[in-house]
C-alpha cells in the first residue's frame, strides 16, 4: 500500500476565535466555532501527520491522537504557534484572530457612566504575516475570511503575508462561514485557483490536504 502522504510531517493548526479582553467580564471576539479547523487538524491526522492543534476558545471535544494547546488571545496564539514553527513542516491558520484588542484592558470591571463610551483598540500582531516572513522550510496554508471581492483579496493575502497556499471563504454564502458545518471555499495558489463546492467541513478539509499534500510532498 502507498505511504500516508502526511506521514512523518508536523503540522501546526490555529482554530477558533481569539479573545481579547476589554476587562474582567467583558471581550471582543468573533463568531468562529473552530469547526473548520478542528476539521482540518483530523485531515492531517488522518493523512499521517502529527498534528498540534493550537485553539482558541471553542465548545469542541480534542479529536483523538492530536495535541491541543488551548490559548485565549492573538497574543498568546502567536507566541504558541511560533514556539513550534522551526519545527514545524507544514502551518495552517484557520483561526480567526482579532486584527485589533483594546490598547488597555482595565483590571476591574469598568462602571457605567452617563452617555456614551468608546474603546480604544490597537492592532494586533499578523500571526501569518510574521510566519510568512521568517519561513525557512515550512508550508503555509492560510484563510480568508471575505465578504465581498474574495478572491482577489485572496490573492492579495497570498502575497502579502507570504503564504503558499490562501483557502478563501466566501462568509456571506449561506453554506459556508462561521459556525455552519459546511463551508465554501476556493483554493488559491501561485498556480492558480480551485473552487470547491459546498460540503462538510470534515470531507472538505481531507479534500483540500489531500490535493496539497499529494502536490507538496508525493513525488513517488
Ligand atoms: O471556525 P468556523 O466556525 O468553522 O469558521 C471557519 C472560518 C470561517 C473561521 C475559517 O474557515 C476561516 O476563514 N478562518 C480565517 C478567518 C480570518 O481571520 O481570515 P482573515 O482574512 O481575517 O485572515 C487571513 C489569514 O491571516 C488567516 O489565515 C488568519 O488566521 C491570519 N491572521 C489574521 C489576523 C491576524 N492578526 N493574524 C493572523 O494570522
Amino acid at each position: 500500500a502507498k505511504p500516508l502522504p502526511l506521514k512523518g510531517k508536523r503540522v501546526v493548526v490555529t482554530a477558533g476565535p481569539t479573545l481579547e479582553r476589554i476587562d474582567p467580564v467583558r471581550y471582543i471576539s468573533n463568531f468562529s466555532s473552530g469547526k473548520m479547523g478542528f476539521a482540518m487538524a483530523e485531515a492531517a491526522r488522518d493523512l499521517g501527520a502529527d498534528v498540534t492543534l493550537v485553539a482558541g476558545p471553542v465548545a469542541l471535544d480534542t479529536p483523538a491522537r492530536i495535541q491541543r494547546i488551548d490559548v485565549e488571545s492573538a497574543a498568546d496564539m502567536l507566541e504558541a504557534v511560533l514556539s513550534r514553527y522551526d519545527e514545524a513542516d507544514i502551518v495552517i491558520k484557520s483561526a480567526a484572530v482579532a486584527d485589533y484588542r483594546p490598547k488597555h484592558a482595565a483590571d476591574q470591571k469598568m462602571k457605567k457612566q452617563e452617555g456614551d463610551a468608546a474603546i480604544e483598540l490597537e492592532r494586533t500582531t499578523d500571526i501569518l504575516k510574521t510566519l510568512g516572513a521568517q519561513k525557512t522550510h515550512q508550508l503555509l496554508i492560510g484563510f480568508a475570511a471575505e465578504t465581498n471581492d474574495a478572491l482577489t483579496y485572496g490573492r492579495g493575502k497570498l502575497e502579502s503575508k507570504n503564504a503558499d497556499y490562501i483557502i478563501v471563504n466566501d462568509v456571506t454564502n449561506p453554506d459556508g462561514g462561521f459556525g455552519n458545518d459546511t463551508n465554501v471555499v476556493t483554493l488559491v495558489s501561485r498556480d492558480g485557483e480551485m473552487p470547491y463546492p459546498a460540503m462538510d467541513k470534515r470531507m472538505l478539509a481531507h479534500q483540500l490536504l489531500t490535493y496539497i499534500s499529494e502536490k507538496e510532498f508525493d513525488h513517488s
